[in-house]
């Protein structure tokens, strides 16, 4: 036996992986195949349908009520149920079921689990894509701890609006990074085996659009052309599905007049057919019902029709599919075979957790004990929390706070709020967040705390004693910005500036002769004029999760120097919204005055440009140069020199834009095509080089065929969108 053993491993691990997983594949082709001969229509139906449990996160009520079908094999997955326990619960039911076939839990896992890590958005602003996948990894564990195998993430829709409250949940404005975060998040999330008890199913979300609502208003309709989506848009998407995501989800929007969920050109057309997506595509919260209220559809049963029929494979919480397919089958106006396709896919993904090995792999109360809120988690929490800050200024280097201050007049409600500190779409145990009010005590420095302003209505409050106060401390740190409640779903903003009186809080307390430090809490850019012209220091904390105050502390004090850059353009105006660094140059290019593209009472400039971020360390760039490629893939090699000029030890990300020169589509000034981060101690210097290949100098035609046009191009490299340094290239 313990040869026949050893034989085996040896087989496997001579076995080229290609053979293996094409073994694996046949293996779960035939499994999947003779389970779906068995399955009656009702049965396959049932796999198409998701009902919400425990609570909701969308309009109308939880459907509980559908629990019952469970045991009668019809229904497929769940959303809004964790927890080992509960999970297990609604698994046995399951396994009561004719043909037991397992549930799919889901739920939205967005940044952490149990252990809240950044929004989305502050993670994507570390650009440090393996910490980003190590986050992905730890929310991952701690879900798969708690019963679930599907997380909805990551959201990978791009937006040039801030008004858009999701922002938040994304990587922001740009597609070759957002491109690479969604990637990195997958992995994350998937790892290489999904039927490890620590890893679950990613989902690619919004499919297609969803972030470029019409004036930034959730829920709004999208009207953009297949050009510039392809360009600007597509990339996220189609990096998460090469990555290997299982599924991904069709969005609320229309897109070409058509909403997304029965939109076959998009689901069945793109995603299935040319990029080959072997998943599954889950409906939004009700999206296939809601094809009437977009009036695509006249009913419930036309809208289950065209969702079908467009390749969209289970349905969240809407009724359509298992009211009306059974009917449309036999009226003959829906092939058996779509639902077929459909069922097998979603079949395939259960095979590859592991489910019909043991369906209950996941639902481990003992495991959910250890893992979730562990050291580990916390620690790379706040490890991503520290990475996620972005010093937007610091005159007079006011910060890093040297050791010697001991007294800190710390004001704003928001330093003490473990709700706020979670952000938006979060899963964290609130009672485990670390407040900033608590980290600095733990540090040992005497903190007065004065809420400063009323965080309901934003009121200036007690201004004598703050005052005071400022003037008895070292340092004034002034806690300020959105509530957590004002970005995610739902919350599109027509005005995005912090409120008045909170800047002018702050203006007071400049003038109180301390300096002061403002963290600007928020889950999209924001506008704060007055702030920014008046504080010496403002860091972009947004928010960070468990261990927002030990990392905010660990900036503040130096331990940690801040390398994030901004992952979108932060306005001065509402006016200038969308905005964007990655503009076309127009027949009337920007220029401060004239005939150009410009308004004429406020500045098209933004306030920090897209990729913006300071340190506490300074950085020189110099001997940029383009180099000869390597005769086959690579054209040609862009190089420079970094150096840290400064006195800390810190982390750059050296940046790379290009330009089209002339190209037969319009292009845009510049855009980011490589990004490197890098580590120099005091003195230090590093060479750069980035590759250019066709992924550098192509872009999408009209027609979404990815060309490489010879001519001249520019290459830019520099420490943020606005400021770099150019070198010409041309393609023979
Ligand atoms: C609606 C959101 O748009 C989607 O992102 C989310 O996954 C579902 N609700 C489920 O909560």
């Amino acid at each position: 036996m313990k040869t026949l053993f050893y034989a085996i491993c040896c087989v496997g691990l001579l076995w080229p992986s290609g053979l293996r997983a094409a073994e694996d594949d046949e293996s779960m082709n035939r499994f999947v195949s003779s389970l779906l001969k068995k399955m009656t229509l009702e049965e396959k139906i049932g796999q198409l349908s998701q009902c919400a449990g425990g609570f909701a996160t969308g309009p109308d009520n939880t459907q509980l009520s559908r629990t019952t079908d469970i045991s009668r094999g019809l229904l497929g997955s769940m959303l809004n149920v964790s927890g080992a326990a509960e999970t297990r619960k609604y698994q046995e039911a399951a396994m009561k079921s004719r043909l037991k076939i397992p549930l799919l839990f889901g739920l939205d896992v967005i940044h952490g689990f149990r252990t809240g890590f950044p929004l989305p958005l502050a993670e994507a602003a570390s650009f440090d894509l393996e910490a980003i996948k190590m986050g992905a990894r730890c929310s991952a564990r701690e879900a798969a701890a708690a019963g679930l195998h599907w997380t909805f993430a990551p959201m990978v829709d791009i937006s040039w609006d801030a008004r858009w409250g999701r922002v938040m949940e994304g990587a922001g404005e740009d597609p070759y990074y957002g491109a690479k975060v969604a990637a990195a998040r997958v992995r994350g999330l998937q790892g290489d085996d999904l039927s490890a008890d620590s890893t679950i199913l990613a989902c690619i979300k919004h499919f297609v659009g969803y972030g470029a609502a019409v004036a930034g208003k959730d829920y709004n309709s999208v009207d953009m052309s297949w050009g510039h989506f392809a360009n600007f848009y597509m990339p996220p998407y189609k990096a998460g599905v090469e990555a290997g995501a299982g599924t991904v989800m069709s969005a609320f929007n229309d897109f070409e007049n058509r909403p997304c969920t029965g939109n076959e050109d998009l689901l069945r057309g793109l995603l299935k057919e040319k990029w080959g997506f072997q998943g599954f595509v889950v409906s939004d919260w009700g999206s296939v019902g809601e094809m009437v209220n977009h009036r695509y559809a006249k009913d419930q049963k036309e809208a289950a029709n065209k969702a079908i029929t467009a390749g969209l494979d289970m349905e969240m919480v809407s009724e359509c599919y298992a009211r009306n397919l059974a009917d449309l089958v036999r009226e003959k106006k829906v092939p058996e075979a779509l639902l077929d396709d459909a069922v097998r896919r979603i079949l395939e993904q259960k095979y590859k957790l592991g489910l019909f090995d043991d369906p209950f792999r996941y639902c481990n109360e003992e495991r959910e004990r250890t893992v979730i809120g562990s050291e580990r988690s916390r620690r790379e929490a706040r490890y991503m929390a520290e990475r996620s800050v972005v010093l937007l200024k610091n005159e007079g280097a006011v910060l890093p706070l040297a050791s010697s201050v001991r007294r800190v007049a710390l004001i704003g409600g928001l330093s003490k709020s473990q709700k706020d500190m979670c952000g938006s779409w979060t899963c964290a145990d609130e009672s485990k967040v670390v407040t900033l009010y608590e980290a600095m005590q733990k540090r040992g420095v005497e903190v007065d705390f004065h809420e400063g302003y009323d965080l309901e209505s934003n009121e200036i409050k007690d201004l004598k004693g703050t005052l005071k106060a400022a003037r008895r401390a070292d340092v004034v740190v002034v806690a300020m910005g959105e509530r957590a409640w004002e970005s995610g779903e739902m919350t599109s903003k027509g005005n995005i500036s912090i409120p008045e009186q909170q800047q002018r809080l702050v203006t007071e307390l400049v003038k109180a002769g301390k300096p002061v430090i403002v963290l600007m809490m928020c889950g999209r850019p924001v506008i704060f004029n007055e702030v920014r012209q008046q504080a010496p220091a403002i860091l972009c904390t947004w928010w960070l999760g468990s261990e927002a105050g030990p990392a905010i502390c660990n900036v503040l004090w130096g331990d940690y120097n801040p390398s994030g850059k901004l992952p979108m353009t932060f306005p001065t105006h509402q006016g200038q919204l969308p905005l964007y660094y990655q503009y076309k140059s127009t027949g009337r290019p920007y220029a401060s005055s004239g005939w150009c593209a410009k308004y004429i009472d406020i500045p098209s400039e933004p306030a920090f440009p897209f990729a913006f971020g300071l340190s506490y360390t300074t950085f020189e760039y110099s001997a940029l140069k383009v180099l000869p490629g390597d005769g086959g893939k690579v054209h040609a090699r862009v190089r420079v020199e970094v150096k840290n000029t400064g006195r800390y030890e810190g982390e750059e990300v050296v940046q790379l834009y290009v330009r089209d020169e002339s190209a037969s589509i319009t292009r845009p000034v510049k855009e980011l095509k490589g990004f490197e981060k890098i580590a120099l101690k005091p003195g230090e210097g590093k060479e750069v080089v980035f590759d250019i290949t066709d992924e550098q100098l192509g872009f999408y035609d009209n027609r979404m065929n990815f060309v490489v046009e010879k001519g001249d191009f520019t290459f830019m490299v520099g420490t943020n969108s606005r400021d770099v340094d150019a070198v010409s290239y041309t393609l023979l």
